[in-house]
């Protein structure tokens, strides 16, 4: 009975207009991204920082693999961060703090623009000075319910531009090919169409953190 009113109560919240939310879907929808700077803000970045670097440091991270977990290789010459995958069910206070903002974007993407989002995935991401990510799409051959990638930048408040690990996206709009350079300052958010978006992730100078994932469909 109790779970039955709070679903009532999270009802009436979302039918409230959010203006971040709407400037997100307004970007999306004429762009194909959006980029939100404070996102989280630097308390939530601070645990999330250190919940990473504390699983890291337990030597819980492996090598990102390119394909899917079906079909999966190591390149380093493609990619070379590592990657902890995050479990919704098992969290710590961070990661609880993490997908409580993320379902409710997600609750308010369904409701308002029936994107039909049923599933996601997270993982964290650590670059090793000297590492990168060359150009590529997040979707895979045969997969196709990736909707929307999310990277969340968790570096130190004095991450400077010359740190290098920029974000860049390939744009394409009617044929005309456009570079947008985002620098992974902490608290910001990047959302992006999968299916549609090329980018790499230049090399780094410094040590590079985030969370990245996937809004899926079906
Ligand atoms: C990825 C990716 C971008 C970034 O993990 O697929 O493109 O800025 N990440 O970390
Ligand atoms: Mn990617």
């Amino acid at each position: 009975m109790f779970f039955l009113n709070m679903n009532y109560l999270f009802e009436a919240i979302d039918f409230v207009e959010n203006p971040l939310y709407e400037r997100i879907i307004f970007d999306i929808s004429t762009k194909q991204y959006s980029i939100v700077e404070d996102f989280f803000n630097q308390e939530d970045v601070e645990m999330l920082r250190h919940s990473l670097l504390e699983k890291y440091e337990e030597d819980a991270f492996k090598k990102a693999a390119i394909g899917n977990r079906v079909h999966e290789t190591i390149v380093k010459s493609i990619r070379g961060d590592v990657i902890l995958w995050i479990d919704e069910h098992k969290n710590n206070t961070a990661e609880a703090l993490f997908f409580n903002k993320i379902n409710h974007l997600i609750g308010y993407l369904n409701k308002t623009c029936f994107m039909g989002i049923l599933h996601k995935e997270f993982h964290y991401a650590l670059y090793p000075k000297g590492t990168f990510y060359k150009r590529h799409i997040d979707t895979f051959e045969n997969d196709d319910r990736r909707k929307l990638s999310f990277v969340c930048y968790l570096n130190n408040e004095d991450w400077k531009p010359e740190n290098g690990g920029e974000l860049v996206l390939y744009l394409d709009y009617n044929g005309i090919e456009t570079e947008k350079v985002i620098y992974p300052f902490p608290g910001k958010v990047v959302i992006f169409e999968s299916q549609i978006i090329e980018h790499e992730v230049k090399p780094v100078n410094t040590q590079r953190l985030s969370i990245t994932g996937w809004l899926k469909t079906r």
